[in-house]
């Protein structure tokens, strides 16, 4: 490194995980009302355009993970505002006899550009394996997708201190001979939709370790500009705590993606915190 602080090369994200919900009326309502907020926050106190914030989208990126009934609707409603989004699972094949399925290229063609996969529900609900997300992330990247691969321990687990092992674990696997770009998302199950979020200090513990893995499994270069998300129960009122942590990137957000108003204030925390710890630069 050149002297240069890691934190500002790296993308944020504000990304929500939007699970069983929202039908494509409601996808589209949602759309709408969180364009009206964008455009007087943009208008109103920052004196920039949504055309503006698009270009700060480099640096923050908005992002839903949605169910693939809405995809369409998401696509036709995002228009010129600066969201990506992408399916909250993907199959590790295109096409064929795999009834249910997710294509990862079929997801490509009509506008995503990232995929979740391995988040907890997925490995817990319908026995997803590490094996599983790696041959995801392999599927995802092939398709031009940029995975988003969760990981993170139980309850169980991070009271009989196997935190670090688990989360190597699931790194380990999945990433194997990955050298495309992707994002981690951090969520420690017990935190998932409890409302027990971890502490700054927890969750920058485990982020931490994990780009220190991340420089041992892959290189250092990887480590210091791959984005590591927070999530679970992250709200408006914890987002800063955490946002201001050095190895957090920003947040995978279930409940509080679901309301506009809600998900666009973690937004805004986000987008202030990354300000100010610009300015102390
Ligand atoms: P909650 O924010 O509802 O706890 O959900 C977190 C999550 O699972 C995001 O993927």
């Amino acid at each position: 490194m050149s002297g240069e602080t890691p934190i500002l090369k790296r993308i944020k994200y504000c990304a929500g995980n939007w699970k069983l919900n929202k039908t494509p009326d409601e996808t589209k309502a949602f759309i709408e009302e969180f364009r009206k907020l964008l455009s007087s926050d943009f208008s109103l106190n920052h004196n920039e355009s949504l055309k503006d914030n698009g270009a700060a989208a480099d640096q923050l990126k908005t992002l839903i993970f949605f169910l693939v009934y809405n995809l369409v609707t998401l696509h036709d409603s995002i228009g010129d505002l600066p969201i990506e989004f992408g399916p909250q699972n993907i199959y590790y094949e295109n096409s064929g006899a795999f009834t249910g399925e997710i294509s990862p290229s079929a997801a490509k063609s009509i506008g995503s550009t990232y995929a979740l996969i391995g988040h907890s529900e997925r490995r817990t609900l319908f026995n997803e394996t590490d094996e599983d997300c790696h041959k995801k992330v392999q599927a995802a990247i092939a398709a031009g997708l940029t995975p988003m691969l969760c990981i993170g321990e139980s309850l169980a687990q991070r009271e009989s201190n196997q935190t670090q092992e688990v989360v190597l674990k699931q790194l380990k696997v999945a990433l194997m001979g990955i050298t495309s770009e992707f994002v981690v998302a951090y969520e420690p199950v017990w935190a998932i939709g409890t409302g027990k979020v971890a502490t700054p200090e927890q969750a920058e513990d485990v982020h931490k370790f994990i780009r220190e893995q991340l420089g041992k499994i892959i290189s250092s270069k990887v480590a210091e500009s791959t984005s590591i998300l927070y999530g679970g129960s992250v709200k408006a009122d914890n987002a800063k705590g955490l946002a201001e942590k050095p190895n957090i990137d920003g947040f995978l957000i279930g409940g509080a993606s679901l309301n506009p108003a809600d998900f666009y204030k973690v937004r805004g925390n986000l987008f202030k915190t990354q300000r100010a710890n610009e300015s102390k630069i």
